[in-house]
């Protein structure tokens, strides 16, 4: 009887769900607002679908009406009623008034429990200053959550680049990259004067590159290297993910020294287990502990600054701190963005990978956002930047990058495909590509496509100048003016293929 009951609310939340926002707020609400009380509980999902519907598409004219009238249903004998008012409130947001009715609510009508969890729950949700000083009626998560959406909005926090990062003993660095890049990342440290002398290599595995500090160091140091996709200071290690050891580990005290110190404006970071995900009820449990600890450290899932994550390591798990930087301030020259992109870390490791060789004329031949062109002309060394794609748009957004990268370099590009481009025989010493792949946009012959660029590099390549490109086919390419010179299997963002490294021999 009582899901009978529960069903044929929700069939009805259904349908009136469909309706226009002029269709719920006319009739509808006003039959309700009249009828008796047995059939205005019957139509209580009346209540919950003019909260969602006005949301999406409700004039901002009406607003207050609207909130007035869900105000106005929190004093409701029907307990759904009340509850489907709570949940709609948030959804409109009108502020103050709203959060007072709410109090109002909790502190003179002593609801039941589960009644205060509800009310609770919309707190959280826009809640404020007078919340707050209520502090003891509410669950302490409430707390958590308004003070963090109030530090939020007061003042947006930022990570500070250029402080010295407070080193506690045993802190190490993660460097986290595709599959198939560690080398690069590693060497791309040893041989920069700055981070060989910060930092020191530990280990690697698949995808991670493992660093201690030798001394005082800066988050900038470390965003001085391009190869690697996100860096992580490891807090520590836990055998299994336990919200009271990692709670522990957010709030101990060199932590707590190193959020004050790297965080400008309110400590708030966001919970992460990217191996197991969501881990609601984990999460819930790990921000109240460590609120409980430290109720200066705010666990936040929008907008926060640092991500604390915990990642499987072998047979255990590191907990570790991620600065959140988006947009990534090493490629911030990237304004704009074509359909498949290259991954910036990887057009720096294909960049590195061409070397220079001082005077060098570098060529992408599928140039779409002109990201290799880009990191090969950071690397210095380069005389002029030729860029080739089919696509107009690609074409001016290469270009739009290329201003905002503030390189100073000739460059030429051409829009149509890369077979007529018209490069002459012996005038490139280095083409650098991240071809199409056919997995987003189906290609109707890759394998003659990619064909055609090697047989391309072999023309217009100059002795001893190379092709570093992306190989999506597993087939061995040959052209006995292109040797082989380093084959390296990564992960593209799902599928592997090959970077490969080719030297047009002397002949
Ligand atoms: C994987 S995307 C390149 C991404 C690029 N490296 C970047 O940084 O954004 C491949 C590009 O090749 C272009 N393209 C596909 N076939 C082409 C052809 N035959 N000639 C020239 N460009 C082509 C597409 O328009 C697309 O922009």
């Amino acid at each position: 009887m009582k899901n009978a009951r529960a069903n044929a609310a929700k069939d009805l939340y259904k349908q009136l769900r469909r309706l226009t926002w002029e269709e719920l707020w006319g009739k509808l609400v006003t039959d309700f607002n009249n009828a008796d009380q047995v059939s205005r509980s019957q139509n209580a999902g009346l209540v919950r679908a003019v909260g969602v519907v006005f949301s999406e598409s409700g004039p901002q004219s009406r607003l207050n009406e609207v909130a007035s009238w869900l105000r106005s249903l929190l004093k409701d004998s029907d307990e759904k009623i009340r509850r489907y008012a709570m949940a709609a409130l948030p959804k409109i947001g009108t502020g103050s008034a709203d959060e007072e009715a709410l109090i109002e609510l909790l502190l003179k009508s002593n609801p039941p429990e589960r009644e205060k969890k509800y009310v609770a729950r919309a707190l959280d949700k826009i809640g404020g200053k007078a919340t707050l000083e209520l502090a003891e009626e509410l669950p302490a998560q409430t707390a958590l959550k308004v003070k963090a959406s109030m530090a939020r909005e007061e003042s947006p926090s930022g990570i500070l680049l250029n402080e010295v990062v407070p080193v506690f003993s045993g802190l190490r660095i993660h460097l986290r990259c595709r599959r198939g890049l560690e080398s690069f990342v590693r060497q791309e440290m040893q041989a920069s004067p700055q981070a060989g002398r910060l930092f020191e290599f530990k280990d690697s595995r698949p995808g991670l590159v493992e660093l201690v500090p030798r001394c005082a160091f800066t988050l900038s140091d470390l965003l001085s290297l391009r190869c690697f996709a996100t860096l992580a200071l490891v807090l520590g290690t836990i055998p299994k993910p336990d919200a009271r050891e990692i709670a522990e580990m957010i709030t101990a005290s060199p932590v707590r020294g190193l959020f004050k110190k790297l965080t400008q404006g309110a400590i708030r970071y966001r919970l992460e287990f990217p191996s197991l995900g969501h881990q609601r009820g984990l999460v819930r449990d790990i921000a109240n502990r460590a609120y409980a600890m430290c109720p200066d450290i705010l666990n936040d899932a929008r907008s926060a600054p640092w991500a604390v994550e915990v990642h499987p390591h072998g047979r255990h798990f590191t907990v570790e701190l991620r600065p959140r930087l988006s947009p990534d301030p090493r490629f911030s020259y990237r304004r704009l963005d074509v359909p498949a992109a290259s991954h910036p870390p990887l057009a720096a490791c294909m960049a590195r990978l061409a070397e220079d060789s001082g005077r060098d004329v570098v060529w992408d031949p599928f140039c779409g956002s002109g990201l290799e062109l880009i990191e090969r002309g950071l690397l210095g060394g380069v005389v002029k930047l030729l860029g080739s794609d089919q696509s107009a748009a690609a074409i001016d957004i290469s270009k739009s990058n290329l201003a905002a990268s503030g390189l100073r370099v000739k460059t030429d590009f051409f829009h149509g495909d890369f077979r007529n481009a018209g490069v002459a025989p012996n005038s490139i010493s280095q083409i650098i590509t991240n071809p199409p792949m056919g997995r987003r946009v189906p290609i109707p012959n890759l394998a003659g496509l990619i064909g055609d660029l090697f047989q391309t590099a072999a023309r217009v390549l100059q002795p001893g100048g190379v092709l570093v490109f992306a190989n999506p086919l597993s087939t061995r390419l040959s052209d006995l003016r292109l040797k082989l010179d380093i084959r390296q299997r990564i992960d593209l963002g799902g599928f592997d293929v090959h970077l490969e490294r080719y030297i047009k021999i002397h002949r």
